[in-house]
């Protein structure tokens, strides 16, 4: 259910691995009865609500809600990838990762070498150039912050690198793929030439394609690396891989347009910044940005082209805006850029605009009333039509309804429940206004079977609920999948199975289940689980009850209209004769 990587691979990866070794070697944990604790590395706390379950493989912070397997805990920590974290983890349980046949080839893994060896010629080059070192140096740049994000000099000519690296057909090849060539009629040559050169790292640290820099205004002023196996422009971050090297988890990071920019704040002490390198903010790099932090800054122009982008940064987060995290927007003055801007007013003051960003309602409120007369119905019936399919798109929770209410109030109308609310019954508001689930017979037995799956030996002759829709009984469907699914695999951990879950559209659900606070001893689970299920055969058992009770009444109805017709005919017969 994975995708690329098969599911037995998944399995036995997440059986061979120990979550807790895993998460002890990045965060300390203290033994707390058969779990683990830490303070959550995903949040401030200075109580430990961070808990690693042996038993279950799987970790969950009951402050803010952050959970999953070993897989999921490498993605969230070290702001990995999918594949990315399987690899890291089948590397340290010396496992390899299968190709995966038909599919998309992985990437080659020998052009990481070869921009590696760029990255270190660039370097050495600029050693060598005092005109470019002079130009960093006009631009404010330290030899310290020139090393830390492996600045560099491609020398001006037509075949630096490649004399330096790719002599060989092979090598020319290699080249080529790492986008490191332009194609010409008498064959290839350099593409980066007499330029600045920014490394850009993926979240691995390893470079995967550059930004150059013209020395000067003549021509193209960036040149960028063409999208490779290795680099999807639309995926990265320039700057990310070194914020977070710095600082694990960071509390905000900040975006900006520009390659100079994040150096530039980095030489002003800012290390939180990363580029987009002058693309729209996708989706894709949301995510990736929440992974890394809770707060997401967005720095733009203060012209149209800047406010242009802004919104379309909005429209990317808003769907990713889960509990606990939030986006602002900072515009600057016109003409000016967050290089510009530091340099001019200093560190203490671009830090005090940053704090100052707008938040992300009153940017999106503004952005319709700008050009909406909320003095009228016509006006606030637009700002309605405009605005309740952007709010729609944010998860359900407090930020939405908040949103919600904002609307209404502005409209000066109450919007319809149906907008408000989640799937009827399922969510009832509880403490701290987060969602929490009713606990029906059905949640509490597919909760107990995905914290324990073991548990579905106990279960006996389920022939009564075979064949059941979610029409008879609400959820069944997902509950008979699960049941199937466990006894096939009685031994796997929560951590397995929501991996091999992953892609189904429930998973969602059993995701929440999983983190389901089920205390007592195995046995009270065991009978918990079972009188859990009993409660749905009783249930069903009451369905057909009442089916059957409808049929004996309808009988008793029969005979009396039988006895009634009869008494009707005798009466006619009589006066007939
Ligand atoms: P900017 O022009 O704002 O770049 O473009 P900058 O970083 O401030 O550059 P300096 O200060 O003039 O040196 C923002 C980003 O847009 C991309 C680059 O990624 C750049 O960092 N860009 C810009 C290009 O790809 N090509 C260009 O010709 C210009
Ligand atoms: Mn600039």
């Amino acid at each position: 259910m994975s995708g690329r990587i098969p599911d037995a691979f998944i399995e036995e990866l997440l059986a061979r691995s120990d979550i807790v070794e895993m998460i002890e070697r990045r965060v300390p944990l203290k033994r707390a009865g058969s779990e683990f604790q830490a303070c959550c590395p995903f949040h401030d706390e200075k109580t430990p609500s961070f808990t690693v379950s042996p038993k279950k493989q799987f970790y969950h912070c009951f402050g803010c809600g952050a959970h999953g397997s070993a897989i999921g805990f490498l993605m969230q920590y070290e702001g990995l990838e999918f594949l990315d974290a399987i690899e890291e983890m089948a590397r340290s349980a010396g496992l390899e990762v299968p190709s995966s046949g038909s599919q998309q080839p992985r990437p080659d893994t020998g052009l990481y070498d070869i921009l590696a060896a760029c990255a270190r010629f660039y370097s050495e080059e600029l050693k060598s150039h005092p005109a470019a070192i002079e130009y960093l140096r006009g631009r404010g740049l330290s030899g310290e912050i020139t090393r830390d994000f492996g600045i560099g000099y491609a020398p001006a000519g037509w075949d630096g690198v490649i004399k330096k690296l790719g002599t060989d057909a092979t090598r020319l090849e290699q080249l080529k793929q790492a986008g490191m060539l332009s194609e010409g009629k008498s064959g290839s040559y350099d593409k980066f030439r007499d330029r600045i050169m920014f490394p850009i790292h993926d979240r691995r640290g390893r470079v995967i394609a550059f930004g150059g820099r013209a020395l000067t205004d003549d021509g193209p002023k960036y040149l960028n690396s063409p999208e490779t196996s290795l680099y999807h422009k639309s995926r990265e971050l320039y700057g990310l891989y070194l914020a977070r090297q710095r600082a694990g988890r960071l509390d905000s990071i900040l975006v900006v347009e520009g390659y100079m920019d994040v150096v530039a704040l980095a030489q002003f002490g800012f290390r939180n910044v990363v580029a987009t390198s002058g693309t729209a903010t996708t989706a894709i790099q949301v995510e990736i940005l929440f992974r890394a932090a809770d707060t997401v800054v967005f720095c733009f122009d203060g012209d149209k082209a800047g406010r242009k982008a802004a919104w379309r940064a909005l429209q990317a987060a808003m769907p990713k805006l889960r509990e606990g995290l939030q986006a602002k927007f900072m515009f600057l003055p016109d003409g000016e850029d967050p290089d510009s801007m530091v340099r001019k007013h200093g560190a203490d003051e671009f830090a005090q605009q940053v704090d100052n960003a707008r938040p992300l309602s009153e940017f999106f409120f503004q952005h319709f009333t700008n050009d909406i007369d909320l003095g009228s119905i016509d006006g606030r019936a637009r700002l309605v039509e405009q605005a309740q399919p952007f709010i729609e798109t944010i998860p359900e929770g407090v930020f939405r309804d908040m949103m919600t209410a904002r609307l209404e109030a502005l409209a000066q109308h109450r919007l319809q429940s149906q907008f408000q609310a989640g799937p009827t019954g399922t969510v009832a508001p509880g403490l701290g206004g987060k969602p929490v689930q009713k606990r029906t017979p059905m949640r509490t037995a597919m909760a107990h079977l995905v914290q324990n799956p073991a548990l579905v030996e106990q279960l006996e002759g389920l022939d009564e609920l075979d064949g059941l829709t979610n029409d008879d009984i609400q959820g069944i469907e997902i509950f008979t999948e699960l049941v199937d699914f466990c006894a096939q695999r009685p031994n796997i951990t929560t951590a397995q199975l929501i991996e091999l879950w992953h892609g189904h559209p429930a998973l969602p659900h059993l995701q929440k289940l999983a983190i389901w606070h089920l205390p007592g001893e195995d046995e009270l689970q065991a009978r918990e689980f079972i009188d859990a299920v009993n409660r749905i055969r009783l249930g069903w058992v009451e369905v057909l009850l009442s089916r059957v009770t409808n049929i004996i009444e309808q009988r008793q109805e029969y005979r009396a209209l039988q006895q009634r017709q009869q008494d009707l005919k005798k009466r006619l017969d009589s006066h007939q004769s």
